[in-house]
């Protein structure tokens, strides 16, 4: 919520859906669509989770379902993601998802240096479309 309010302050708005128990509505993580900041006219998947739900396969069936309202539902022609090297998981996320790595992002904006050597991985709705 709190990088939502943040973001909106920068004039920079997405989907950010929360991930809950469906028992409890305890909060485990969210995962959305947003524009990607370093090329804006592109959107990102982005997500997180508590490290008490790692690995039991919670942010693959998350994603898969953002991936499918950003292709099905707002009918975009591709979505992007940003991943830095050692986050090894959200790598193996991306790729069960059909994403695949693109290159390494070089000579980010200077007000994006966040995403400076990031990998960045790409799906396009044919390839969603096909797989
Ligand atoms: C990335 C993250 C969201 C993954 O959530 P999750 O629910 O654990 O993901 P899943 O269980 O669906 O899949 C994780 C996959 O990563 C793999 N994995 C986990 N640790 C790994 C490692 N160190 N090296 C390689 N693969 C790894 C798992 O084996 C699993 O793949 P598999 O199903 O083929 O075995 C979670 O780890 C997280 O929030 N990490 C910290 C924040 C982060 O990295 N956010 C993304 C920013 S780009």
């Amino acid at each position: 919520m709190e990088r939502d309010k943040s973001n909106a302050e920068h004039g920079f708005t997405g989907t950010n859906l929360a991930i809950t128990f469906k028992e409890t509505d305890r909060l485990m993580g969210w995962c959305g669509l947003q524009p990607f900041e370093p090329i804006p006219d592109k959107k990102e998947i982005f997500y997180g989770l508590s490290p008490a739900f790692w690995n039991k396969g919670h942010m693959t069936e998350a994603a898969e379902a953002v991936l499918k309202y950003g292709f099905e539902t707002l009918g975009l022609p591709e979505v992007v993601a940003g991943v830095k090297p050692e986050n090894l998981a959200s790598t193996a996320v991306l790729e069960k998802i059909g994403f695949s790595f693109q290159h390494i992002l070089d000579e980010v904006p200077e007000d994006c240096e966040f995403y400076q050597g990031e990998l960045f991985h790409k799906i396009t709705r044919k390839q969603y479309q096909a797989s």
